[in-house]
């Protein structure tokens, strides 16, 4: 393996608004619609919704700076950047980064073909149920089949290595810039159904009213996991985008609407699921299938239902997969830049590993159920791992290299093309080398029980 070298052909976004459409398409994918709402609803609701937006609004914010700073100094990726701007002694965090977000594809690409066969029943008139009893079981049946599922995961893949096999400017730009504020107006307008349903008012109490005895360490830790996990900070991706940009953007500021999309996404996201969940008299902890098994009610309701539901579908699965472009683009750039791989063969190497971990993924819904690690099944754990473990060393990386080590090129880089001042610059860096640290460790030693 040769040394990381910043790459020397490498692509610029063709726009500000291209850059800003395209990583906030990183971040707002299933997190938002998929994870957020049964995360919301296994976590205790409120108690998991507040601490998330914390998170995502302090240190969120402020370390996703500093990794798309990172990024655009380096012109590499978290394995290239790293390395480049923290020394040797740190490199090894952008490894770890690189890791984290090419695993949480293993998982994501298995919901991504969730959303693909709810896409295809959509088509064939299947979108709207009346019946909101038969929905769990339909999605069981559906979810631990094997097959299925395996060829669903497998068409999503490809959907996202052929785009990155097209590179970064044709692919993502164009499909994000006209699909991103479809799905905004879509999610307004299921709201709006699903806020007139009777009974839907308890939806929203369970997610803004502050429920101290649903309080434990775990959900906390899960809210600053899905806090990373929404943002696609720490995980590589973003800093990837960072390494495309022109050096007349104005990072903090564009970085800020990314943010404000990604909690605006997630809040939508939980007001479209969780008061639907309660009018329909579902249960707000029933798991990873919780969006899959209310949304058809949802349809049920509303005239057009059908149609409604192709539309969803069809831009949940694009929201899906500006994400998963995002994550399969880092490491498709990592083998590029450092192992010298052809583009062409990166995509085939990265893809065809990650079909494989997903069908384990797939399958521990139904045959592998049995087969756990840690306790986990492959799916779960998959999950657990990077959103809990990578994702949080990988923050606490860009707070070291970027906040500490590397400040003096973060800064500058920061100060191009930006306003951010004297008093901005030093807010930020206390956010990335005090309170990031400090919530990151505090957090993680309250989940596993050491206070
Ligand atoms: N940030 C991406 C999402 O939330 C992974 O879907």
């Amino acid at each position: 393996m040769s040394t990381a070298q910043p790459s020397t052909a490498r692509s610029v976004w063709s726009s500000r608004i291209g850059f800003i459409l395209a990583s906030a398409g990183s971040a707002v994918g299933l997190g938002a619609i998929w994870k957020f709402p049964y995360m919301a609803g296994t976590n205790g609701g409120s108690v998991f919704m507040l601490p998330y937006i914390f998170f995502t609004l302090t240190i969120g914010l402020a370390l996703l700076i500093g990794e798309m700073a990172m990024g655009r100094r380096a012109r590499g990726g978290a394995a290239t950047a790293f390395p480049l701007l923290g020394g040797k002694r740190w490199g090894w965090l952008g490894l770890v980064s690189v890791a984290t977000g090419y695993f949480v594809l293993a998982f994501y690409s298995v919901v991504g073909g969730w959303c693909v066969y709810y896409m295809a029943q959509a088509f064939i008139g299947n979108g709207a149920v009346t019946d909101p009893s038969t929905l769990k079981d339909a999605f069981g049946t559906f979810a631990s089949s094997g097959t299925l599922p395996i060829i669903c995961h497998a068409a999503f893949l490809t959907a996202t290595a052929a785009v990155v096999m097209c590179g970064v400017e044709k692919g993502i730009e164009r499909v994000s810039k006209v699909l991103m504020p479809l799905l905004f107006v879509l999610m307004l307008i299921l709201i709006v159904r699903g806020l007139s349903l009777p009974g839907a008012s308890e939806g929203l109490t369970f997610l803004f009213q502050w429920n101290p005895e649903a309080f434990t360490g775990e959900a906390l830790l899960n809210a600053m996991g899905f806090a990373f996990f929404s943002l696609s900070v720490g995980s590589g991706s973003q800093m990837n985008y960072g390494s495309y940009l022109g050096r007349d953007v104005d990072i903090p500021k564009s970085t800020t609407w990314i943010v404000f999309l990604a909690i605006m996404s997630s809040i939508l996201g939980g007001l479209m699921i969780m008061p639907a969940v309660f009018a329909f008299g579902l249960s707000p902890d029933a798991g990873p299938g919780l969006t899959f098994v209310t949304m058809p009610a949802v349809f049920g309701k509303l005239p057009l239902g059908d149609l409604f539901a192709v539309a969803f579908y069809v831009c949940l699965f694009v929201a899906a997969l500006t994400s998963a472009i995002s994550i399969l683009e880092m490491s498709v750039q990592y083998l590029v830049d450092v192992w010298r791989l052809t583009r062409r063969q990166s995509v085939w190497a990265t893809s065809t590993t990650l079909g494989i971990l997903g069908i384990l993924c797939a399958l521990s819904f139904g045959p592998l159920a049995d087969v756990t690690i840690f306790g986990k099944g492959f799916f779960d754990l998959f999950d657990y791992a990077t959103s809990n473990i990578g994702m949080p060393l990988g923050c606490l990386g860009l707070a070291i290299v970027g906040g500490m080590v590397a400040w003096k090129d973060v800064k500058e880089e920061l100060e191009t093309g930006s306003r951010i001042g004297k008093t901005g610059l030093t807010f930020l860096r206390l956010i990335m080398v005090v309170l990031s640290p400090i919530v990151i460790v505090l957090v993680t030693f309250k989940a596993i029980g050491l206070f």
